[in-house]
């Protein structure tokens, strides 16, 4: 017989899943479920006897606080807003406004191990930069508090004063557990790339091959983000940005050739009107190798390397090239002979350098106006080119696999527009998630048509009118342009924190355990957080014995959170729950959630198991 699991504390709880997997390999280290870290040291073979303060790696106040608030759950929840989204039942976008740290844990059962490319842009920790205080007992608490929708006074955002005794102590407890968390999201042949200036490179550096294994550093990327000198600077014009790139798996990293430039293209012409196309004339010598030999071509011409290097091609390949045509020897015939290299059978992309121009990756300056040029100019300081991301997704993603874009520090909304913009040019179907603080624009701002109290809504606006522009621009009609706006809350389920003066209180408040006021999508939308499933996934919404019942395909999942679930209408209910998941064509596997308050008493709940017991449901849960 069917029997009800409750599914109200599926919160993530990193903890105890890395204890598990932990046990799972080292059943020894263990001794009476706790774990023996003496044990565990002697099973991996480490030895620390002494020297345990010096150990090699960067070491700052709360690392070890750091590191515990990126494994404690998330009592939050995400609710969804889809008066403003755009396209809320198509697309697969998301929009989350929220803390990061909290957003990143609250999705992490969804959509671990399936991002294709992470692009954040974090406070650099100029002194002048807001940086996030995480608090360790209450986040969510804290988080409502901080962005004034707290029941408390807001507190104000304050800048991380460069005076203040702990300025990378605070920046790097900020930035470390978002980026133990934002590993866990890449798939293995996903990448992360992190922009930085100067004054934190190095701690980031230091952070990211530490939670990364130094093995997956890919490159550091100069990036040149202003083109004009400042003549006022006392010691030098500062005109590059960093980007740090890693591998989850370097290995299985495979970055795209990057197309050729105008330039780059020009250079391959066609004068002896090859039957192989345009070719470009590379030397036949090359800088190591052993070969010196002469080589006498098929026109008597004899060549050998020039002093101090060496042939390229064995005779055989020198021979097969001079009969196919592909040995140039100048117009007249009089030039030093050189291999024709064809535009065809060259590598699809040029490798990308560690060196990005503002020609080719775009400049401040011109990010700036990227948002002027969709109303918003003036509204955001410092954001990115478009271009600059444009090109990671160029080198990271592919237009066809449905990869996830991710970023967790989205600002005005960079990274979603260039996805769309790299959609709207290859017809790609590439989707985003980014998250964004609803930090405050202090006095709010009106502009264009639209009003700006914080700046979660500055990336929504552009994101909208990204979507809008390419939508006019192209002719691709069926691609995703819209997003999902959802944002961080308390959890639509009562947290059980009883209170010792008024036990009976408690738990009279605690028989209605959802936090009134919240909707059925609200709690489907928690739903699908605690149990895997995609936030962006399509729900169908039917009537069934008068009933409003949620069906999620790709769970497959089906819901109902009605009250008044009386023994008249449960077998009703009941058949066409089974007709449903027989329809979803897998009701081996669907899921059948209920709210077990909304039963009229225990009959009509044991009588709706059973009715989905004989129609083949194997798994039912109770809210
Ligand atoms: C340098 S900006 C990113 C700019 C972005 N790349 C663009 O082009 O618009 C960093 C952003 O991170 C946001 N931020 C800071 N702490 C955050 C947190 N804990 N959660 C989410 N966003 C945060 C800030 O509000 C700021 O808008």
């Amino acid at each position: 017989m069917l029997t009800w699991n409750p599914c109200g504390a599926e919160i993530e709880d990193l903890t105890a899943e890395n204890m598990t997997r932990l046990k799972d390999l080292f059943p020894a280290a263990f001794r009476d479920g706790e774990i023996d870290l003496a044990a565990l040291k002697q099973l991996l073979g480490v030895d620390d006897e002494g020297d345990a303060d010096e150990r090699y790696g960067l070491v700052w106040h709360g690392k070890r606080k750091a590191r515990q608030i990126a494994l404690t759950p998330s009592t939050g929840t995400l609710l969804p807003c889809p008066d403003n989204s755009v396209g809320w039942d198509r697309t697969r976008n998301l929009l989350i406004e929220g803390d990061n740290l909290e957003v990143l844990k609250l999705l992490l059962k969804s959509c671990a191990g399936t991002v294709k490319l992470i692009y954040i842009d974090p406070p650099y920790n100029t002194g002048k930069d807001f940086v996030y205080e995480d608090n360790f007992r209450d986040s969510v608490g804290n988080y409502l508090q901080v962005t004034g929708q707290g029941d408390r006074e807001g507190k104000r955002l304050t800048s991380n004063a460069e005076q203040s005794g702990r300025f990378h102590t605070n920046w790097l407890n900020m930035m470390y557990p978002r980026l133990k968390l934002a590993r866990s999201f890449l798939r293995d042949d996903g990448a992360m790339f992190v922009s930085i200036d100067d004054g934190e490179v190095g701690n980031l550096r230091h952070v990211c091959d530490e939670i990364f294994g130094e093995e997956n550093f890919v490159a550091n990327v100069v990036w040149q983000k202003k083109y004009t000198r400042a003549n006022d600077a006392r010691w030098f014009s500062d005109n590059h940005d960093h980007i740090l790139v890693y591998g989850r798996k370097k290995d299985a990293l495979q970055l795209n050739g990057l197309p050729r430039s105008e330039a780059q293209l020009k250079s391959y012409s066609n004068p002896d009107n090859h039957p192989n196309g345009p070719w470009k004339a590379t030397p036949l010598h090359a800088k190591s190798g052993k070969n010196t030999n002469p080589f006498t071509f098929s026109n008597g011409v004899t060549w050998a390397p020039p002093s101090g290097t060496f042939r390229r091609f064995n005779d055989a390949s020198m021979r097969r090239m001079d009969e196919m045509g592909e040995i140039w020897f100048g117009t007249d015939g009089s030039q030093v002979p050189q291999r024709k290299t064809f535009l065809s059978q060259a590598k699809k992309g040029v490798t990308p350098t560690t060196l990005w121009t503002h020609q080719e990756a775009g400049h401040n300056h011109e990010a700036s106006n990227d948002l002027k040029a969709l109303g918003l100019g003036g509204l955001f300081d410092n954001p990115k080119p478009v271009r600059l991301v444009r090109k990671m997704l160029e080198l990271a993603t592919a237009a066809d696999a449905e990869h996830v874009v991710m970023d967790f520090f989205a600002g005005s909304g960079t990274t979603a527009h260039a996805v769309i913009d790299a959609n709207e040019a290859d017809g790609g179907n590439r989707r985003f998630i980014c998250v964004q603080l609803p930090e405050p624009i202090d006095p709010p701002r009106r502009t264009d048509g639209a009003s700006f109290s914080d700046i979660a809504d500055i990336a929504a606006v552009r994101i909208r009118r990204a979507g809008e522009a390419a939508a006019k621009s192209g002719d691709q009609k069926v691609l995703d342009r819209g997003f999902r706006r959802l944002k961080l809350a308390s959890s639509n389920f009562r947290a059980w924190t009883p209170d010792a003066d008024g036990l009976e209180k408690t738990l009279l408040d605690n028989v209605e355990h959802l936090v009134p006021g919240r909707t059925d999508l609200d709690i489907l939308t928690e739903l699908l957080l605690r149990l895997g499933l995609d936030p962006s996934a399509s729900v169908e919404k039917r009537q069934i014995a008068g009933k409003e019942v949620y069906g999620v395909e790709e769970g497959p999942l089906i819901a109902c959170f009605a009250e008044n679930v009386t023994r008249d209408v449960v077998e009703d209910l009941g058949t066409g729950i089974v007709a449903w998941a027989d329809a979803m064509g897998q009701n081996g596997s669907v899921r059948v959630v209920m709210n077990d308050s909304g039963f009229q008493d225990d009959v009509a709940k044991t009588n709706l198991a059973s009715i989905l017991d004989q129609g083949g449901i194997t798994e039912l849960r109770a809210l």
